[in-house]
Parts: structure tokens; sequence; C-alpha cells
């Protein structure tokens, strides 16, 4: 099976947005993307990134989140539209990013307008958070850690109900010996980032993940490549997907031998070949067995 995992790509426009547009926290947002984030995160780069991706033949492509930049009623369409474009719903996994979820109504609008994408699933029959695809041994759980936070922060939180029923989801996958892959965006143990950007809840998470630790987690966020070894547990982090310096994706691999599984993960990151064309090479590479 093979896995594909990009994050963050920061797509929509802000353009034309209007005054009216911008009450609250979304004025910092807006000047935050003006002065900087438009010249970093571009819509070339993320082209490219998503040609490079198609030609990868994944089984399932994850995404956790930050495709837009304030949560506005017109970036959840134009996102939704890019979704549309980039693969069918039965093989594209989405979980929410504080920039999606960014200021009041945005919830309502990422529910109902990336409902295929986020809540599509092949055999928990939930339509709320976590979300789980079943595929050949591999359990994928979509958490949403993006919520509304005060102006100049970029927190997360999971909540005790979500909590809760990732519990028992956990330790169903581990009854019916699935390996587990987490998609989150926010990163997910304590420490890993400031509190200001961080998961609130991250001590709980990591109580709940103790006894089932999931094979694999994907997160963002960060807009680094980072990675980071927890037990047997694997937690990456990818750049983010448009960005000029170092827009990255990450490929992964995973076989049943057997009595093991082996994996592969290949992370792939912008390089500029002669002609200044915009090329994606393998920066890391990476194998691994795991007795079942
Ligand atoms: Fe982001
Ligand atoms: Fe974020």
């Amino acid at each position: 099976m093979r896995l594909v995992h990009v994050t963050d790509p920061h797509l929509t426009d802000l353009d034309g947005v209007g005054f009216f547009d911008l009450r609250g926290k979304r004025w910092s947002g807006y000047i935050s993307w003006h002065k900087n984030r438009r010249k970093k995160y571009l819509p070339a780069v993320l082209e490219r990134l998503v040609t490079a991706v198609k030609a990868e033949n994944a089984d399932q492509l994850l995404l956790t989140g930050d495709l837009a930049q304030i949560g506005l009623i017109k970036e959840i369409e134009q996102a939704g539209r890019w979704l549309g474009e980039l693969g069918p719903v039965e093989q594209v996994m989405l979980v929410p990013g504080n920039h999606d979820v960014y200021a009041h109504g945005s919830a309502d609008n990422v529910q109902r307008e990336w409902a295929k994408y986020l809540f599509h699933d092949l055999g928990s029959g939930s339509d709320d958070f976590p979300v789980v695809r079943k595929l050949e041994g591999v359990s994928l759980i979509g958490l949403s850690s993006a919520c509304v936070t005060p102006v100049f922060t970029a927190s997360g939180k999971l909540g005790q109900e979500q909590l809760e029923r990732l519990s028992v989801l956990l330790e169903q996958a581990a009854t019916e010996r699935q390996l587990v892959c987490l998609l989150i965006h926010h990163p997910p143990l304590p420490g890993m980032t400031n509190r200001r950007k961080g998961l609130a809840d991250a001590a709980a998470l990591q109580a709940i993940l103790e006894p089932f630790p999931p094979m694999l987690v994907f997160h963002g966020h960060l807009h680094h490549n980072r990675e980071q070894q927890w037990g047997d547990s694997r937690i990456y982090c990818t750049s983010a997907a448009s960005s000029i310096s170092d827009a990255s994706y990450r490929v992964i691999d995973i076989e049943d031998n057997g009595e093991f599984r082996s994996f592969r993960m290949a992370l792939k990151s912008l390089a500029m070949e002669s002609g200044d064309e915009l090329e994606f090479a393998t920066v890391d590479e990476q194998t691994w067995q795991l007795q079942k």
C-alpha cells in the first residue's frame, strides 16, 4: 500500500477581499498574508507538487489541513474546487487545520463544503471526528484539532469527546490487528512546539495513545520537515506544500510479508533544475521492518 502525505498548501487567494470580510481576528491574518505569506507560498509551486504527487499513484493521499488562509467562505469554496481536481474522495483523506477553521463561521463552511473529503470513510460509518478508513490491514484515523483561537494564537484542541472516541477506536484496531496511522494538523505530543501554537490537550492525547501506539502519525502546522520517533511510532511533519523554500511530500510504502510489515519512507523536496524548472527530488529515505 502506498500513502502520500501532503500538508499546509495554503492555496487560497485573498485578493479582492473586502473590508467587511475582515472583522476581528481575520484582520491580523490578512495582514500576515499580505506582508509575508503570499510571497512564501506560491500557487506555481503547489501546482508542480500536485503534478509530482499524482505521478506517485498513491492508494491514499493524506492531507493534514491549512488549505486556506483566514477561513472565508470564498476560500473554502476555492479549496473545495482544488480538492475536486486533486483526486477522488475514496483516495483523498483530509483533516482541517487552524487556518481553515480560522474565525466565526469557518467551521460550518468547512464541514459543509469539504464534507466528502472529511467524512468519507471506508468502514466506520462515522460522520464526526475521529474518522476511520479501513484498508488492507491499515486503519487511517483522522482527528480534528482545528478550532477558533484568540488573535495571535494558533493552538488546537481535540476535546474530551473526540479523545474518548479515539480511545475506543484504537482498542478496536488492536483487537482487529490493524496497523494504525493517525492524521492530525497540530503536533500531537507535549513539547513538540510552543504553547501558542501547540495542541492544548496533547498530554491527554499522549495518555490515550500510550496503550495502543499508532505505527505512523502525520501532522502539519510547523511548515518544516521533521520527524520524531516515539517508541516504535514514527511521527512525521512535512513542510508546506506551496513553500518556495522547501515544499515537500512524503511517500510511504507498506508491505505485509506475513510475519513482518516492511516500511519505506521517501521525503521528496523542491529542487531547482537547470533552466529554473521546479522539480522534486528525494532528500531522505528510510526503510524498516516490524514484527506483526
Ligand atoms: Fe499552516
Ligand atoms: Fe496550522
